[in-house]
């Protein structure tokens, strides 16, 4: 079960955001990567809130169990709020390091659901040795950024007829690790893996802030939001490193050492992405394609993540790219 922290912030309460009674206002959210981290808190939030959340997830195991424990955990902190109405929560099977199951994805979610009214690309990897996936791109880039860009485009036509529908990009302060503008087609595969698998992962991550900013444009309805969760250490996100047999131990150390003096507890963590799912003050006029960091403040990204001639090239070599898989976007 995922381990959750009781001390969360006091910098920000998620009791602030509106409740909705999911018998009069059916609001639906679909979420990847919510049966751990960050996205397990993240789906907590928005279930207490009263929203049918699907999990999208490549294990069905891990997912019906991260079911089973948010509903534990909502009914306990619902005791303590009468005016909580839980929503729902529905496992829907997606495998990002596979376009065909994205596709197959969003097609049964299309066939359930008429309307989405919020789409959180949560799940991602970081910092893995590289390799490539069956659809012929580096794991990190695809995970992060390729396959979320696939679900999202398949799935906006849910969302452009729903009235204050969002998109979020769950992002991280590690785009800025992308520090030059290289080719799209750079994969960075050279050795140490320890230095050059940071350069990919900041390479995902800026280009999912550069779709947030396409999207911003092509679809000014949409609230389409990045965020940075901050520093979360004790998520799995982490686990190859603190995995290693002996070093391991080192990593773990080293991690922890700098997540008690920088970084924020898992549910902490999330309170970016709820702030940007549900503050009412937040509109598609004023606020779109913004980029939010830890607790919801806003912020700036790179240089490289806010040049919008380079998110253009962004979007021109994704297109491309995928229409070369037989994926195509109009
Ligand atoms: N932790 C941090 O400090 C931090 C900082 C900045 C940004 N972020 C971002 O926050 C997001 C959540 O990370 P986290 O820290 O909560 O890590 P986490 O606990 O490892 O959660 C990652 C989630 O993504 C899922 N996932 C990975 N590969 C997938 C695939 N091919 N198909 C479907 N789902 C897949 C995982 O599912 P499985 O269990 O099946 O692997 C898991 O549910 C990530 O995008 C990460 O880059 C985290």
């Amino acid at each position: 079960m995922t381990s959750y922290s009781p001390t969360a912030s006091v910098k920000f309460n998620p009791d602030d955001l509106p409740y909705i009674n999911p018998r009069y206002d059916r609001r639906v959210c679909l979420i990847t990567g919510a049966n751990s981290g960050i996205g397990w808190f993240t789906a907590l939030h928005l279930y207490l809130h009263g929203y049918i959340v699907y999990i999208g997830g490549r294990n069905k195991l891990k997912v019906e169990r991260a079911i089973s424990d948010i509903t534990k955990e909502a009914k306990r902190r619902k005791q303590e709020k009468s005016y909580i109405y839980l929503g729902k929560l529905i496992f829907l099977e997606i495998d990002l390091l596979d376009l065909d199951s994205v596709e197959k994805s969003a097609e049964e979610f299309k066939k359930r659901e008429p309307k989405l009214h919020i789409l959180i690309n949560n799940a991602g990897i970081m910092a893995l040795p590289f390799s490539y996936s069956k659809d012929n791109f580096e794991i990190q880039v695809q995970t992060n950024y390729i396959s979320p860009f696939l679900l999202t485009q398949r799935l906006i036509p849910l969302m452009s007829t729903v009235e204050k529908s969002r998109i979020l990009y769950v992002s991280s302060i590690g785009h800025n690790l992308y520090f030059k503008r290289f080719s799209m087609d750079s994969t960075f595969d050279y050795h140490p893996n320890i230095i050059f698998t940071w350069l990919r992962y900041g390479l995902s991550k800026t280009s999912g802030i550069h779709y947030i900013k396409n999207l911003s444009l092509k679809y000014p309805n949409i609230l389409c939001l990045a965020v940075n969760p901050g520093f979360v250490m004790s998520t799995n996100l982490l686990s190859h490193w603190t995995r290693l047999p002996i070093v391991g131990l080192f990593f773990w150390i080293f991690f922890q050492i700098f997540g008690f003096f920088f970084g924020v507890d898992i549910e902490t963590g999330c309170y970016s992405t709820i702030k940007c799912c549900l503050d009412e003050n937040l509109t598609s006029e004023k606020d779109n394609g913004k980029y939010f960091s830890t607790y919801g403040i806003e912020a700036e990204p790179s240089s490289i993540a806010s040049n919008m001639d380079y998110a253009a090239e962004t979007w021109v070599w994704t297109t491309t790219e995928l229409n070369k898989r037989g994926h195509p976007i109009e």
